[in-house]
């Protein structure tokens, strides 16, 4: 066999050096579960859900930190794998809050009608239907009454304007805790406390809004369970009753591209794109959580002019034409410089462009500024 060569599932497929079982099935097309792995971050093997069996190992390594060497034989769903993972979802959905995959599997259907009627005031859990817990405790038919589940000592946060902890749906697989050290470099979380009494802390453990946090986001999107959710999103929405729609985030001149989760035309939440440059799915506060400025009343439908000390609706002529004579007023009696003009960070490109082309070319003036900084 090449040195660049492994068995899959029976199947001869190449790697490149470095790459972890996980990568090199994925490129090959067969998907692993997992649960804490978080692509661009440092694997951790902290949830197990990926497990393989390698032939001639005693343990079924992690498949997200483990390197592929030349020739092994790897299963990804073995007998041996699956019932290992059916027992580490069952643990999981033991530790804690995780009353969705509370009934045997041969209720799953009743149970998906109950929930398709639910009211979003219940006390179920809120990312019901958009949970990889749950499609996996699903996938693998597992319930969650052979285990006692544990109760969290720890309230739900709800205290902070963005985001909503609820440390009784969390799994510790770390995501958020990478996702804000590795991918956005905030530095505002990590684990705290020992044992049954571990956590994911902000600061010495305070509620967000008292930590370092700058509200990015990114935690909340890592997040595979419902442990940390969108504040204004929740109980808000279901993802069945969603579209996505891709678009570019219109608060600044970096052009992340972000998904606007839509139910019953209105966004409910936004997300940033994955795989797009140039922001490889992290979104700042504003592109993430600024999104309902849109719905505002106060939003200005048409210009104002002041008079008199108080502000007025005219149209666009109206308005266009004494911004016009004011500028040639401001030139003939104190040149050119006297005037600076501030694109607005939301304007596309080709409309900053202009804005220059008119303040050098036009007006006379090199004073000109886009405001991308806001
Ligand atoms: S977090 Fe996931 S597994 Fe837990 S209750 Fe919610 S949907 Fe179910
Ligand atoms: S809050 Fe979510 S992402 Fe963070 S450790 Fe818990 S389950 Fe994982
Ligand atoms: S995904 Fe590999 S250990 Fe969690």
């Amino acid at each position: 066999m090449a040195e660049n060569m492994f068995w899959l599932n029976g199947n001869q497929v190449t790697f490149n050096p470095g790459e972890t079982i996980l990568e090199a099935a994925e490129a090959f097309g067969v998907l692993i579960p997992t649960l804490c792995h978080l692509k661009g971050a440092t694997p951790t093997g902290a949830c197990r859900v990926c497990i393989v069996e390698v032939e001639g190992t005693r343990n079924l390594p992690p498949a997200c930190s483990t390197p592929v060497t030349p020739g092994i034989k790897v299963l990804t769903e073995s007998s041996k794998v699956v019932e290992a993972r059916r027992t580490i979802l069952e643990l999981m959905l033991s530790s804690g809050n995780h009353n969705c995959a509370a009934v045997s599997p041969k209720n799953w259907t009743d149970f998906q009608c109950r929930v398709h009627e639910e009211d979003n005031t219940s006390d179920l859990c809120p990312v019901w239907g958009d949970c990889k817990l749950q499609d996996l405790a699903y996938q693998y038919q597992v319930k969650s009454d052979r285990f006692v589940p544990n109760k969290s000592k720890y309230p739900v946060e709800t205290v902070s304007p963005m985001i909503v902890r609820d440390f009784s749906r969390c799994i510790l697989c770390g995501r958020c805790v990478q996702a804000c050290n590795e991918i956005q470099v905030n530095r505002a979380i990590s684990f705290g406390y020992r044992g049954a009494d571990s956590k994911v802390v902000a600061g010495g453990d305070r509620p967000l809004v008292s930590s370092d946090c700058v509200f990015c986001g990114e935690c909340v999107q890592a997040c595979p369970v419902g442990a940390l959710v969108d504040k204004k999103a929740r109980y808000s929405w279901r993802p069945w009753k969603t579209t996505r729609v891709r678009t570019t985030c219109p608060y600044c001149g970096v052009g992340c591209q972000q998904l606007l989760h839509v139910q019953d035309g209105k966004i409910v939440k936004v997300t940033g794109v994955e795989d797009a440059e140039p922001n490889k799915g992290r979104l700042c506060v504003k592109g993430r959580f600024g999104y309902d400025f849109i719905y505002s009343e106060e939003r200005l439908k048409t210009p104002l002019i002041r008079e008199n000390g108080s502000l007025r609706e005219a149209s666009w002529d109206e308005a266009l034409d004494l911004v016009a004579d004011k500028i040639k007023e401001v030139i003939k009696t104190s040149g050119p410089d006297s005037i600076a003009g501030v694109s607005c960070a939301r304007s596309i490109n080709e409309d900053s462009y202009q804005m220059q082309k008119l303040f050098r070319a036009a007006i006379g003036t090199n004073n000109i500024d886009c405001c991308a900084r806001t």
